[in-house]
């Protein structure tokens, strides 16, 4: 089964907007286990579950080309729209039907969506595609492990947050969960014996009020709640955001506050 929760223009440039790049930290890690395990030269890296491209920009300076997939046409305009990228290009299709020949692709990723695939459909698939030594890296990050914080006020800007999440739980597809799980089920599938799950790698950031109610936008439990009940979505939004604002002493939803993220990478590497 294919999820297409991602289909929409407008959740598409949500993405774009407000999804955030996997950071300089988890790249460098999974660049690294790259260069152990078949070492140069980085040829073809294929970026599963593209959306609109962020991860697949962040590997173009280190491929000769950098392949994005996506079952999402709106997604995949979106990200066909950001210049400056010669070696990157984006192809419609599913992580669980590869059209690469046997043995071509040094690195296969998916950013914040391999919980989304049939898992064993898409783990044949790996195999047959990727080079002997060649890697697949799957990373993501888990909301359990967000934490926001502005001058005194910490705890009460997580409590706000947590009561969004509590209000979207409903919504909550399964692929999520298995996403929050850090991919346990998937990593055990993986048939290569040189595996390994790094389970949180801590990053800091500075996000606006804005942005971050943005980035709860972009969250698929927030579109099923927006299908269901527009309106209502919509107040939840902006009461958010206003909890948020009076919460910092503050007006401008420009204002910045940190945020502390936990990502997480499952790495493989094909037997020779
Ligand atoms: C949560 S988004 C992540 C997008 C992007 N990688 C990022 O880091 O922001 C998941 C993406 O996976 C795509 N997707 C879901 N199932 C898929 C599948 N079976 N094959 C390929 N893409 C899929 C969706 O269309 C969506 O764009």
């Amino acid at each position: 089964m294919t999820y297409r929760l991602f289909e929409g223009k407008d959740h598409a440039s949500i993405y774009q907007k407000y999804r955030f790049t996997p950071p300089e930290e988890v790249k460098n890690i999974i660049l690294q286990y790259l260069n152990t395990k078949k070492g140069q030269p980085h040829v073809l890296a294929v970026d599963l579950g593209c959306g609109t491209g962020q991860n697949s920009r962040l590997l173009a300076p280190h491929f000769q080309e950098v392949v994005g997939i996506d079952v999402s046409d709106c997604q995949l305009e979106v990200a066909r729209a950001v210049p400056g990228y010669p070696n990157v290009t984006y192809r419609k299709g599913t992580a669980e039907d590869l059209h690469f020949p046997d043995g071509s692709v040094d690195l296969l990723t998916a950013a914040s969506a391999a919980h989304w695939f049939d898992q064993s459909r898409f783990l044949a698939e790996a195999s047959r595609v990727l080079k002997p030594r060649g890697c697949m890296a799957l990373l993501g990050f888990t909301d359990s492990d967000t934490r926001l914080h502005y001058q005194d006020c910490g705890e009460r800007l997580n409590h706000i947050y947590e009561e969004v999440k509590q209000v979207l739980l409903p919504y909550t597809s399964n692929p999520v969960a298995v996403s929050e799980s850090k991919l346990e089920d998937l990593y055990t599938a993986i048939p290569f014996p040189d595996k390994e799950r790094i389970e949180c790698i801590r990053v800091n950031l500075t996000i606006s009020v804005r942005n971050l109610v943005g980035f709860i936008t972009s969250w698929s439990m927030f579109q099923a709640y927006k299908k269901k009940d527009p309106q209502t979505a919509e107040d939840l939004l902006l009461n958010t955001q206003k909890r948020f604002l009076e919460e910092m002493g503050v007006t401008s939803p420009d204002t910045k506050m940190d945020l502390k993220m936990g990502y997480f990478c499952v790495l493989a590497s094909k037997p020779q």
